[in-house]
């Protein structure tokens, strides 16, 4: 069965696959609308969201399928102490897929050791949030029509902002992309994204301060919102919160061919003012994901059964009980989930739900 935690859960193929399907939908959408009738999505929402529950929601609408769920832990059992494994053990009963979101990175993760249906993450935490990246696959393709060659900056909130960090893992597999990291000292991209991933597949990275003098050399400007809710420190945030925003002066440096992403919610890092700049592609984005995330549903439908389309099985977990997990927001701090650990090629241990680095 697959299920999708990580964008690298997917291969490339799959990926493309999907991205492909997605466009398929958009061109014959009367093709699809009855493709997932009688069959269920579970929406397991434990952190708040607009886009993505309502997005997940309408696109099993538009596929003739039906929606369950909740979209506030507090309504839910979970508010009784019931850990995710049996939230969904149960809610495996009722739906054919769960989508979920949660606070505690790893948690999707740790409940796909026990579910009999796929589950797709919708973001834990600040670690992951890969039916967002293809969301931006699919409207950079869109937009620029490639995504092999693409010079990409990220500005803002690089440390806590996940959808920057799942899509610097998934553009890892196209041709000669070059990316630029727009942010300041206390925002910027976490190690393991940088070693592991830009540094082990060796795709160029260049770290500046300022978005004046990068704008001319872009392809794709995916701007991002301080994650105000992961901070522990209320002066860092304060200090941080206003870094970077995109008005039309800044827009004037840029390429005239150039697309500017936003996974949304904006709060003051675009100026309205650039919005009806054709460049500006975030709101035909949010529609991207609705089509993306239909195909997604249709292949891991697809998929189930078939063994060609597992997980991929790679990593083999490494068990020290010598060891802990220091991430207070990752599952096995959580819940009873086992410290277990991976060990990456450059042989350092890393949490094997989030990621964190063994100290
Ligand atoms: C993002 C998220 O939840 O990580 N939003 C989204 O899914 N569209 C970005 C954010 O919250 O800033």
């Amino acid at each position: 069965m697959k299920h999708l935690i990580d964008p690298m859960d997917l291969s490339k193929q799959e990926t493309d696959e999907i991205i492909s399907l997605a466009q398929d939908i958009i061109a014959h959408r009367e093709r699809y609308q009855g493709s997932m009738s009688h069959r269920k999505l579970a929406t397991l929402f434990y952190e708040p969201s607009t886009r993505t529950r309502l997005s997940f929601t309408a696109a099993m609408m538009e596929l003739g399928g039906n929606v369950l769920g909740f979209s506030d832990a507090k309504s839910s059992s979970v508010s009784k102490g019931e850990t995710v494994q049996d939230t969904v053990r149960v809610v495996g009963c009722f739906a054919d897929v769960i989508a979920m979101r949660h606070y505690i990175e790893g948690a999707q993760l740790y409940a796909t050791e026990v579910s009999r249906v796929p589950i797709i993450n919708a973001g834990d935490g600040s670690h992951s949030h890969p039916t967002q990246t293809l969301t931006d696959l699919l409207t950079i393709q869109r937009e620029l029509g490639h995504i092999d060659g693409i010079t990409i900056g990220f500005c803002g909130d690089l440390r806590f902002g996940r959808t920057v960090h799942s899509l610097i893992k998934a553009l890892s597999r196209y041709k000669d992309i070059k990316v630029i990291l727009i942010a300041p000292q206390e925002l910027k991209l976490p190690d393991y994204i940088k070693r592991d991933v830009c540094e082990r597949t060796g795709i160029p990275y260049r770290e500046v301060e300022t978005m004046e003098e990068v704008m001319p050399e872009l392809d794709v400007l995916y701007m991002t919102r301080v994650q105000k809710e992961r901070f522990l420190d209320e002066d860092e945030f304060d200090r941080v919160k206003d870094s970077f925003v995109l008005d039309a002066a800044r827009m004037a440096l840029a390429k005239e061919k150039m697309a500017v992403l936003h996974p949304l919610p904006r709060v003051n890092e675009i100026l309205t003012e650039v919005d009806d700049d054709p460049r500006a592609a975030y709101f035909r984005q949010v529609e991207n994901g609705k089509f993306v995330r239909e195909a997604l549903i249709v292949k891991l439908h697809e998929w189930k059964d078939d063994p060609e389309h597992g997980m991929p099985s790679h990593d083999y977990p490494v068990y020290d009980d010598t060891l802990r997990c220091t991430n207070s927001k990752c599952i096995c701090n959580n819940e009873r989930a086992p410290h277990k650990f991976r060990r990456g090629d450059d042989g350092v241990l890393r949490c094997w739900y989030c990621d964190s680095k063994v100290k």
